[in-house]
């Protein structure tokens, strides 16, 4: 077998093209000061586990100032970090030791929108009609009698109109802004030269303080159709996930030359800095064109998160995706779950369909089976970690946690919950504070003898999922991806590079990479056999008596010998 000691290239500034990259949930990661709330000091404390993991790189969500109307995603100043969280040279801190570790910090950048605390909204809203202070923004008047009806037709991601109207001195109404999520999340507008030039002005800030890249949020969304034209009947405005090429406000090709400015500034580093797009698009062409050379690095490839845990769906997935990436030179990347959707193993233990799944929270209607789940979510790990590119682990998911859907009804935070009049129970429920140990809550989340709870309780049965407790059991979850990943580093053939697939039976994902390597999931009902010649490097469980792959179960082996 060919095997090299290094991990990904980090000397041509080629490493994103293979990293696997964890994704650090500050608010749930670790609790440093004993508030309830996770924060910097909790994430400097866990450096040397996230190294020991064998991760490349950490994204963060967003820890700006922000009165977390959205769980941070609201932010109110971009270049700080909220108190409840750390500070600026705490910031530095961390991601100077962070590279200390042989770890690159990915920070998340909000451009889509700002707090409605941001000094610029509160600006905006002191200002009058048409002044320099609302351009910023998306404030337009009212349709119908007294302009007393939303400018268009657009509905928020959270539920409800996307347009709220504000009050003029005298308590009379006044124009409308547009906000494609919350009402404290105001659109900026991306034709406003001051929304452009604070917005580089960012990102180097935090380059400058050594920072190595940028997750985007709702990177499709920045750019809306002139005019603000209505939607129209019979669309799904909240599901960007659409065929229209002509969305008003969902991947507009303007978009793309905001990224291409972007990617200079990235580019003018010594070390280059890097992207990864977070855009919900419908169809792999369209997120190819994310990652063409002049512009972002990489794009979280949902479709893959996405797909059911079936054969055909998935090498479908995998096809397209690849195909789509290769047309523009970029690498895929992969991704299971995340902050905004149902944990996988939730996911998994729901009955599959045969169509990819839009509202991943509404599989939780289904019956569970928790056990199956994990076992799928343990072989879907294998599977994603062979595949070509890079990939994106969420914190929890290496300690193998499901969903937790039994929160208390009045502990839900996220704004989905109040703007769905309490029909969708939203993503609370995959961002529960991790459990580090112990047997009782908070699970070392906190320190000893912490005055306050976690944000969000844990679930009591988390006792043996904690990282102390897998630790060392080599049947663990934790111990699986701590093994593959380590293995992925040595192996010359897995990260960036081809795949072949492997004919297999119909239930089954059988490929090779070169040099020598190759992955088998069984995703069939019966055990598998493996080819002649096979030399196991891991599985996602164990071989049965004979020797077969059972059900729900991968395989990584070397084909040197065969
Ligand atoms: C996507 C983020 O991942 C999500 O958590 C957030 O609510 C929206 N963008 C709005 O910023
Ligand atoms: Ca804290």
């Amino acid at each position: 077998m060919s095997a090299v000691t290094t991990g990904p290239d980090t000397t041509t500034g080629a490493w994103w093209r293979s990293a696997v990259i964890y994704q650090v949930y500050i608010r749930s990661f670790a609790d440093g000061n004993g508030d309830g709330i996770g924060d910097i000091a909790g994430i400097r404390s866990r450096l040397p586990y996230l190294a020991g993991l064998g991760i490349d790189a950490l994204w963060i969500n967003p820890w700006y100032p922000s009165p977390m109307a959205d769980a941070g995603y609201d932010v109110s100043d971009y270049r700080s970090i909220a108190p409840e969280f750390g500070t600026l040279d705490e910031a530095a801190a961390l991601v100077r030791e962070a590279h200390e570790h042989g770890l690159k910090v990915v920070l998340d950048i909000v451009p889509n929108h700002t707090s409605d605390r941001h000094p610029w909204f509160q600006e905006a809203l002191a200002a009058e009609p048409g002044s320099p202070e609302r351009q910023r923004y998306l404030f337009r008047p009212g349709r119908g009698e007294g302009g007393d009806l939303p400018p268009n037709d657009w509905r928020s991601v959270f539920g409800g109109p996307a347009w709220t109207r504000v009050t003029q001195p005298g308590g009379i109404p006044g124009e409308w802004y547009l906000h494609l999520f919350a009402p404290e999340q105001p659109d900026v507008d991306w034709t406003s030269p001051d929304v452009r030039a604070d917005f580089e002005k960012t990102l180097r800030f935090w380059f400058d303080r050594e920072v190595d890249g940028f997750r985007i949020d709702v990177a499709h969304s920045l750019v809306k159709a002139p005019g603000l034209p209505d939607l129209g009947p019979d669309v799904d405005t909240s599901n960007s996930m659409t065929d229209r090429t002509d969305h008003p406000h969902w991947d507009r090709d303007e978009v793309h030359q905001i990224f291409r400015g972007w990617r200079a500034i990235a580019d003018a580093y010594d070390q280059p800095r890097i992207f990864v797009a977070e855009a919900w698009v419908g169809r792999p062409e369209r997120l190819a064109l994310y990652v063409r050379p002049d512009e972002l690095h990489t794009a979280f490839n949902f479709d893959f998160l996405r797909a059911p845990w079936r054969a055909a769906q998935l090498r479908a997935t995998i096809d397209t995706t690849l195909a789509a990436h290769a047309e523009v030179g970029a690498p895929p990347t992969w991704v299971l779950s995340n902050h905004d959707v149902a944990r996988h193993a939730s996911r998994y233990a729901r009955p599959q369909s045969e169509r990819a799944v839009h509202a991943l929270q509404d599989l939780l209607d289904q019956p569970a089976d928790l056990a199956l789940g994990r076992r799928r979510a343990r072989a879907a790990t294998l599977l994603m970690l062979a595949l070509p590119g890079g990939a994106y682990v969420y914190q929890g998911e290496e300690l193998g946690l499901e969903e937790v859907e039994d929160l208390p009804d009045e502990l839900l935070q996220d704004p989905t919950w109040a703007r769905s009049e309490h029909s969708d129970r939203g993503r609370d429920g995959c961002r529960v504070p991790l459990p580090w140990s112990g047997k009782e809550p908070p699970f070392g989340f906190s320190p000893e003898g912490a005055a306050a709870a976690p944000w969000l309780p844990q679930p009591a049965g988390w006792r043996a999922l904690t990282a102390e407790a897998q630790e060392g059991d080599p049947e663990s979850t934790l111990e699986l991806y701590r093994t593959a990943l380590h293995l992925r580093r040595g192996l010359a053939a897995l990260g960036d590079g081809p795949l072949q697939w492997i004919d297999s039976p119909p239930d089954a994902l059988h490929f090779r990479r070169e040099p020598g390597f190759a992955c088998l999931v069984n995703l069939s009902a019966e055990p598998l056999p493996l080819p002649p010649g096979a030399d196991v490097l891991m599985t996602s469980e164990p071989l049965d008596r004979g020797g077969r792959l059972p059900s729900d179960a991968a395989a990584w082996f070397s084909t040197e010998g065969s």
